[in-house]
């Protein structure tokens, strides 16, 4: 099986590439980027989810890919969460549980509450970072 030589991968890349930029053609400038390569599997909730994750400055710490790895993540403790770790979740991995966490924060830690986000917001955030965990 060839499935996996170096040019089928790149082509695979570049066909995700288009496909992630055609999903955002028409809405607003605001999540361009690397964050675009993410796999949204066709939802349009989970597309809305990783603009507002981008727009709202999540990635700064989190990351593009919400890997925990954002410029700002590295001198905290504790780090970032990496979303796709569903064991280092402390307070839940379901959407209703990871929109609470965007609401309340973890207290005592950088993670802030965003309270200012609207809960509809909030929870198509939540399906992103849900959509992220393996
Ligand atoms: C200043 C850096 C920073 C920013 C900005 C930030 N976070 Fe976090 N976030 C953290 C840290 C640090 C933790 C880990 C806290 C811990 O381990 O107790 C965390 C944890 C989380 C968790 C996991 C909670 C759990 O159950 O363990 C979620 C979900 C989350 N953040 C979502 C977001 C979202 C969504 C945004 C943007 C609206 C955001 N974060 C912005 C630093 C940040």
């Amino acid at each position: 099986m060839n499935l996996f030589k170096k040019e089928n991968l790149i082509i695979a890349i570049a066909i995700m590439a288009i496909f992630s930029l055609a999903t955002f053609c028409g809405g607003d400038k605001g999540a361009e980027g690397d964050s675009a390569t993410a796999e949204t599997s066709g939802d349009p909730d989970i597309a809305k989810g990783m603009e507002l994750y981008a727009n709202n400055g999540c990635a700064g710490c989190h990351g593009d890919s919400g890997l925990g790895d954002g410029p700002a993540g590295s001198a905290l403790n504790p780090k970032p969460r990496d979303f796709s770790m569903t064991a280092d979740y402390k307070q839940g991995t379901s959407a209703d549980e990871v929109a609470a966490s965007i609401e309340k924060g973890v207290p005592g830690t950088p993670m802030i509450g965003y309270a200012a986000i609207s809960p509809e917001d909030r929870m198509l955030i939540a399906k992103y970072i849900v959509s992220l965990q393996k």
